[in-house]
C-alpha cells in the first residue's frame, strides 16, 4: 500500500515507518521536524535498506498535504503529527489546539480533496481520564483534565462525525498505552527534547549517570507495592499494531477504536527492578509525593485488537528495558552528534 505518515520522523512514527517498509509498503512522510531529526531516515535505511520519501512541511498546510497525497497516489494515512507534552498543553492551550485539532482538520480536508479514505489516528489512553474499571475496554467513557487529552477526544469526535456524513471512510482510533523501548539495533529510539516527563526515559538518564536519582511519585497507592501501575508497550509491538490496523481497515468502513497495550500492568518498582536486572545498571531512586493528575493504575483490555486485528503485543518488560538501554547507551545525545 502507499501510505502517508504525518509525524513519521518522531518516536512512534519512525518505528512504524521501519515496520511498514519491512512489510513492503511504500511510505511517504510529512514532518515539520519540530520534535524530531531527519537523520532518523538514514538510520532506518541502514537497518532495512529502504527509506521513505520525506517532505518537510506542516500538516496545517492543507494544500501542501493534498499535493503530496495526489502526487504519490496515497491510499492510507497514519496521523502521528501532534504535540504531546501534557504540562505544556496546560500552559499553551492555543498552540496545542492549533497543532493537534487544526492540524487534523487540515489533514482531513486534504484527504477529502485527494479522495483518501483510510486513516489511522494516534490517540491515547489519556482519553479514558481516571478510569473507574480496569482493565479498560474501548467502551469506557472518555474524559480529559488537560488540553492535550481534550485535543485527542475532540479529534476522535470529529472523526466520528465525519463517518456519519460519509460512509466511505475507514477510520481507526488507536489508543496507545505507554510506549517505551526502541528498535533492537539501538539505531532508532525516543529522543526527548528538554527534561523528559515519562518514566522510561528518566530511568535511562539515571542509569547512564546523566541524572542522579529517579523520583518515584508516591508509594501509597492501592497497588501491589504502592507505586503506580501502567501498561508499558514496546514501541516495535506498537509499530506492528499499526501495520495490522492498516491491513484490517482496508475491508472495514466506519470508525473503530482499539486499545494498543499489552493488557499487563507493571508498577514503577517492578520496571526499575527489570531495568537493573536486564541491563546491570543501577537506578537509584527516592520516594516523593504523588504527581498531580496521576492515577493509581491504568492498563488495557487489549482483547478487541487481538480478536479483530489479529495483533497481540509480544515483547516483555525485560525486552523493553534492554532495548531502551541499548539505544540510550549507543546514543547518549539522541540523534544529535
Ligand atoms: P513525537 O513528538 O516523537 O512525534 C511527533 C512528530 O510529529 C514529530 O516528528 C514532530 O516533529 C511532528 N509534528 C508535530 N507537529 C507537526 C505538524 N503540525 N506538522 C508536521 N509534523 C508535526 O511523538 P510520538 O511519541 O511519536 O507520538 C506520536 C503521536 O502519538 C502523537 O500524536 C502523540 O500524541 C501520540 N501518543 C504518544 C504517546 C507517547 O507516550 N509517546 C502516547 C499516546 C499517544
Ligand atoms: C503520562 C501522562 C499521560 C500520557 C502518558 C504517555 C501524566 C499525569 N500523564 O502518563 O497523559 O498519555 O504519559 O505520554 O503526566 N513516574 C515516577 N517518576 C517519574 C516519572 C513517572 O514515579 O519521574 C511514575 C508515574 O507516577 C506513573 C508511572 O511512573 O505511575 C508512569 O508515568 P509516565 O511515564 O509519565 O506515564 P503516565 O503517568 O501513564
Amino acid at each position: 500500500m502507499k501510505v502517508l505518515l504525518t509525524g513519521g520522523a518522531g518516536y512512534i512514527g519512525s518505528h512504524t515507518c521501519l515496520e511498514l517498509l519491512v512489510a513492503g509498503h511504500e511510505v511517504v512522510v510529512i514532518d515539520n521536524f519540530s520534535n524530531s531529526n531527519p537523520i532518523v531516515f538514514d538510520r532506518i535505511e541502514s537497518i532495512c535498506g529502504r527509506r521513505p520519501t520525506v517532505y518537510q512541511d506542516d500538516v496545517c498546510n492543507s494544500d501542501g498535504v493534498s499535493e503530496v497525497l495526489l502526487a504519490h497516489q496515497i491510499q492510507a494515512v497514519i496521523h502521528f503529527a501532534g504535540l504531546k507534552a501534557l504540562g505544556e498543553s496546560a500552559e499553551q492551550p492555543l498552540r496545542y489546539y492549533n497543532n493537534n485539532v487544526q492540524g487534523s482538520l487540515s489533514l482531513l480536508s486534504a484527504m477529502k480533496t485527494a479522495k483518501v479514505r483510510i486513516l489511522a489516528f494516534s490517540s491515547s489512553a489519556t482519553v479514558y481520564g481516571s478510569p473507574n474499571i480496569i482493565p479498560i475496554n474501548e467502551d469506557a467513557p472518555t474524559s480529559a483534565t488537560n488540553p492535550y487529552g481534550r485535543s485527542k477526544i475532540m479529534v476522535e469526535e470529529i472523526l466520528r462525525d465525519l463517518t456519519v456524513a460519509d460512509d466511505s471512510l475507514h477510520i481507526a482510533l488507536l489508543r496507545y498505552f505507554n510506549p517505551v523501548g526502541a528498535h533492537e539495533s539501538g539505531l532508532i529510539g525516543e529522543d526527548p527534547t528538554g527534561i523528559p516527563n515519562n518514566l522510561m526515559p528518566l530511568i535511562s538518564q539515571v542509569a547512564s549517570g546523566r541524572r542522579e536519582v529517579l523520583q518515584i511519585y508516591g508509594d501509597d497507592y492501592p497497588t501491589v507495592d504502592g507505586t503506580g501501575i501502567r501498561d508499558y508497550i514496546h514501541v516495535m509491538d506498537l509499530a506492528r499494531g499499526h501495520v495490522a490496523a492498516l491491513d484490517w481497515l482496508q475491508e472495514r468502513k466506519g470508525v473503530h477504536a482499539f486499545n494498543l497495550g499489552t493488557g499487563q500492568g507493571k508498577s514503577v518498582l517492578e520496571v526499575i527492578q527489570s531495568y537493573e536486572t536486564t541491563t546491570g545498571q543501577a537506578v537509584p531512586y527516592q520516594i516523593v509525593g504523588r504527581r498531580l493528575g496521576d492515577v493509581a493504575a491504568c492498563y488495557a483490555d487489549s482483547s478487541l485488537a487481538e480478536r479483530e486485528l489479529g495483533w497481540k503485543a509480544q515483547l516483555s518488560v525485560d525486552e523493553m528495558c534492554r532495548d531502551e538501554w541499548n539505544w540510550q547507551n549507543n546514543n547518549p545525545n539522541g540523534y544529535r552528534k
